[in-house]
């Protein structure tokens, strides 16, 4: 095996590392987070938190994985903690669990992107009842898992090529072309008649929606790691790729800024237009339609393009293309913090890791991509595949992040994460506050996440989303 694989530059891996944490959460998910919670005082909570929690786990991460040169799996061992093996082994399974689902969703998009593309040169709405549109599909017996396949199939062809060949230039395409589309979307709905109203009811803080702020709180916090990609591995792999001059800090700063500027302006792109729809005729009110958790995307959003006329199937066709772009980055990052994992355990070449992988993602997203459909009895603990794998990474990824900031807080020791920040030569300011954070703060606020998700699943009332 020839030296380790490495980024071209700064540029290249703040591009790779934003580009896997703009992702489905940042699209779907903080939109309609951010109208549940009170607009305005969600969004201040949101960023209050990832300008300091999120930096200061992602600080933790990208060091961890720089220092140690090796991906998550076996990072922790190499620094001098065979012990905390366990770990490296706990933060594999996450992506290991999630990426086959991931592709499922992945296939949906992908699906949607094809149906509005025909629709929109057609002229004509894709269907007329998205509901039983979206039924339809996750039931029939060949279509999600041949979407899957196909979605798969794209990641699996940017992962072989390597990580500057493959996940460099990929990004170096699908990155700007999303900030380009999106931004242009959000200023075309900004001219929308009856847009105003909408941007108000996202970016005013209604305090009345939001009478707890714990619960604002664990459900800014659960977005966080959501949407910085924290706690799969995937920022220990990609560090590992950093070059030693390059400034973790800066790189830190600017993913958690990039992250946050797309979640952001998706709220701007979806909230008029949903608010727009719900006060023109729905009788359930903005908050009902947008509320609709995992079905805003798939159901609710094509209901409110189709009241866009002969603008609706274009308008959908660009929101699905901004979302199978950010699906493809995310899906290619998670595939290769596993495809990375495997060749540094095995020591084994890239092809042959991608080609394991690849098996197993489709093998354990089939029982996915058929659960809603012909294998629709398979049930696990009463849920259907892909909502089983979804709850239970849901409870994992906060227990491997608090484990890796106890790692880095009193195994490990602040001192060398610090020191790996100060490679590049730089000065680093926020030692008390990274040492505070990473010790004490972020454990608990931590463990706040996993006991709620906890009592949510045993349905004691938890309070997170
Ligand atoms: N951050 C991605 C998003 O916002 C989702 C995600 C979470 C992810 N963890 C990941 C993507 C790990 C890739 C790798 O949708």
């Amino acid at each position: 095996m020839g030296a380790r694989a490495s980024w071209s530059g700064q540029l290249a891996f703040v591009l790779a590392a934003s580009a896997s944490a703009i992702g489905l959460g940042n699209l779907w998910r903080f939109p309609y987070l951010a109208a549940r919670y009170g607009g305005g005082v969600f969004i201040a909570v949101y960023l209050s938190l990832s300008l300091t929690l999120g930096f200061v786990l992602l600080v933790t991460e990208i060091a961890i994985g720089r220092y140690a040169r090796q991906s998550q799996l076996t990072a922790f061992g190499v620094l001098g903690h065979p012990k905390w093996n366990f770990l490296g082994v706990l933060a594999t399974l996450v992506p290991l669990f999630i990426l086959p689902y991931y592709n499922v969703i992945g296939g949906w998009v992908f699906r949607y992107f094809a149906a509005y593309a025909g629709a929109a040169f057609a002229g004509i709405a894709p269907t007329a009842d998205p509901k039983a549109f979206f039924g339809a599909f996750v039931g029939a017996p060949w279509a999600p898992f041949a979407a899957m396949c196909a979605f798969t199939a794209a990641v699996v062809a940017v992962i072989v090529l390597g990580v500057k060949n493959g996940i460099e230039r990929a990004n170096l395409v699908l990155v700007p072309a999303l900030l380009a589309i999106a931004v242009a979307l959000s200023v075309y709905v900004a001219t929308l008649p009856g847009a105003g109203e909408g941007i108000r009811y996202y970016l005013v803080p209604d305090f009345s929606s939001c009478d707890n702020i714990g619960k604002v709180m664990l459900g800014a916090m659960g977005q966080m790691f959501y949407s910085l990609s924290l706690a799969m591995g995937i920022m220990i792999t990609y560090g590992s790729y950093m070059l030693r001059r390059d400034s973790v800090p800066k790189a830190a700063v600017r993913i958690v800024a990039a992250d946050t500027f797309v979640a952001i302006l998706s709220g701007f792109m979806i909230i008029p237009v949903v608010v727009v729809f719900a006060s023109a005729g729905a009788s359930e009110g903005v908050r009902a339609v947008i509320d609709a958790g995992p079905g805003l995307m798939f159901e609710t959003l094509p209901k409110v393009f189709l009241s866009l006329g002969t603008a609706g199937p274009w308008f959908g066709l660009v929101f699905f293309t901004i979302v199978l772009f950010a699906a493809l980055t995310s899906g290619i990052s998670m595939m290769e913090a596993i495809v990375a994992a495997v060749c540094d355990f095995f020591k084994t070449s890239r092809a042959r890791s991608v080609a394991v992988v690849s098996v197993w993602s489709v093998a354990v997203g089939a029982l996915s991509a058929f659960g809603y459909g012909r294998w629709s009895s398979l049930r696990f603990f009463g849920l259907p595949p892909l909502d089983f794998f979804d709850t239970s990474m849901n409870i994992l990824t906060p227990i491997v992040a608090a484990l890796i900031c106890v790692f880095a807080g009193w195994i490990l020791s602040p001192k060398r994460i610090l020191a790996e920040c100060q490679r590049s030569g730089e000065r680093v300011g926020f030692r008390l506050f990274y040492v505070v954070m990473v010790r004490f703060v972020a454990p608990l606020l931590i463990i706040a996440i996993v006991v709620s998700e906890v009592c949510r699943c045993l349905k004691l009332g938890g309070w997170s989303i």
